[in-house]
């Protein structure tokens, strides 16, 4: 499968289709930020990557909140259902931090009276602007019915997984997810949920977690990532 051309070749995954109803997700080491302006390769990176997705994804599918997610091949690969992606990056925030505190009068590290639900244009062109319903709609990005269902869906996940970090000492500061249509029609949670798509903080330091140690350079990311991996239980 490895020796095809991947189907998609992204900033920092590769997918290569297995059949008509599966791909082979590659986590490569590549890490980036700002739109892909800053670039370098982590070793062990994509590893990580791959456990700590798998795991989460794992962690939803127990909720039955569904997903793309099949299974997990050691070392960098998640095997996935084909997907339609929907090009909207549904954003879960519940503390203000990021883009919430360079755009609004929010202070970093205030805890939100409800979590906040932004959709974003997934497009570089464009800068993935911040979308309103009817903008959506009206690009034909999703129907009205389907943009309920994302808030909902992008809703359970946060509580599971708000739930699940508490537990292992982490805080879920924000997330990206990205929800893809089904052949059959479904609407399943895809790509990743990883340190790179999430802002997680130690419970108690507030120590940085996630891709905001490159983003900033605040030390080594490889080495936050297996924090993580081991809170979790994936190392
Ligand atoms: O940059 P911003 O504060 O809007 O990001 C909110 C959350 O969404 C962060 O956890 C960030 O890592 C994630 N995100 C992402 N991909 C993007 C934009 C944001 O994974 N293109």
């Amino acid at each position: 499968i490895l020796k095809r051309e991947p189907l998609y070749s992204g900033k920092v995954k590769s997918i290569y289709e297995i059949d008509e109803d599966s791909v082979l997700i590659e986590f490569r080491d590549d890490i980036t930020a700002g739109d892909g302006k800053k670039r370098d390769v982590k070793k062990g990176k994509g590893h990580l990557n791959a456990l700590i997705s798998s795991k989460l994804f794992e962690v939803l599918n127990k909720e039955d909140i569904p997903t793309h997610y099949l299974g997990y091949i050691d070392p960098v690969y998640m095997v996935a259902k084909k997907v339609e992606i929907i090009p909207i990056e549904v954003i879960v925030r519940n503390i203000a931090a990021g883009s919430l505190c360079k755009r609004y009068p929010f202070k970093e590290g205030e805890e939100l009276k409800r979590p906040i639900v932004q959709f974003d244009y997934k497009s570089d062109e464009y800068g993935d602007p911040m979308l309103n319903e009817d903008i959506a709609i009206a690009l034909g990005l999703a129907t009205e019915e389907e943009l309920k269902k994302l808030r909902e869906l992008a809703l359970r996940v946060n509580d599971t997984l708000k739930r699940f970090f508490d537990e292992k000492g982490i805080i879920l500061v924000d997330f990206k997810i990205e929800i893809g249509r089904t052949k059959d029609g479904h609407l399943v949670v895809a790509d990743e949920i990883s340190p790179d798509t999430m802002r997680l903080w130690d419970k108690e330091t507030k120590d940085v977690l996630d891709k905001d140690v490159f983003r900033k350079d605040l030390g080594d990311v490889v080495s936050k990532y297996e924090i993580v991996a081991k809170r979790i239980g994936c190392i």
